[in-house]
């Protein structure tokens, strides 16, 4: 036994695998072992057939199956995870189970993470200082430069930043094209950002 928290994640099932036992045979299984918390990416993962990639967006979801879990489980922790898109969207999530999971939302449109402690929290916050994010994402990538990498490492990871607001095409293709050529600095981020325009409008979409 260890003292850290130990979490597992798995899916619905797996290839021909009939998710209602099979779901409640591992989930027993993980919990009688002493596994603080189960998340469930509520699909199937089709082991034979399907690349990891297509097991993210083929198999169909079933997020009820996770739910009824959590009713049969409901001194455990059940988080669950697979296509959730919007702050909107988990917390209708924990209307049923303990924690909800964001994947690829987190990574392609970060900015809804500025909502999380209003939404959850109940921390009624200043709007979110994007202008220190960028700040500290340039620090961060002109040390990264230092030590040999490019900005380009740092900065592909940010296009999805602005998502939704006026300019943020301009944004993200300053980010595809000045930021990836050689020698480009942090500088480059700053003037993509520049393009952003909030307020107005762009507030609302925010
Ligand atoms: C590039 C990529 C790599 C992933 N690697 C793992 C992994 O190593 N372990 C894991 O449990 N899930 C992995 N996942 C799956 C995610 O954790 C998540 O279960 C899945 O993307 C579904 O959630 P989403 O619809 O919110 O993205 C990966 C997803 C992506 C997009």
């Amino acid at each position: 036994a260890v003292k850290i928290p130990v979490t597992v994640k798995c899916r619905i099932g797996v290839d021909e695998q009939d998710p209602e036992p099979a779901l409640d045979a591992l989930t027993d299984g993980v919990f009688d072992a002493g596994a603080d918390a189960l998340w469930v990416h509520a699909r199937k993962a089709w082991l034979e057939g399907l690349s990891p990639k297509e097991n993210r967006d083929i198999p169909p979801l079933d997020y009820n199956r996770v739910y009824r879990l959590k009713v049969r489980k409901h001194n455990e922790f059940i988080g669950i995870n697979g296509g959730i898109q919007s702050i909107e969207e988990a917390q209708k999530h924990l209307g049923h189970v303990d924690g909800a999971m964001l994947g690829r939302a987190a990574y392609h449109t970060p900015g809804i993470l500025a909502g999380v402690d209003a939404a959850f929290y109940g921390v009624q916050s200043e709007p979110f200082d994007f202008a220190a994010l960028i700040d500290a994402m340039a620090d961060y990538a002109a040390r990264h430069i230092e030590q040999g990498g490019r900005l380009g490492h740092v900065t592909r990871h940010m296009v999805g930043l602005f998502h939704g607001l006026p300019g943020a095409r301009r944004y993200r293709q300053i980010l595809s094209t000045d930021a990836t050529k050689p020698g480009a600095g942090p500088d480059v981020l700053k003037t993509a950002y520049a393009a952003v325009e909030f307020g107005g409008a762009a507030a609302e979409a925010a």
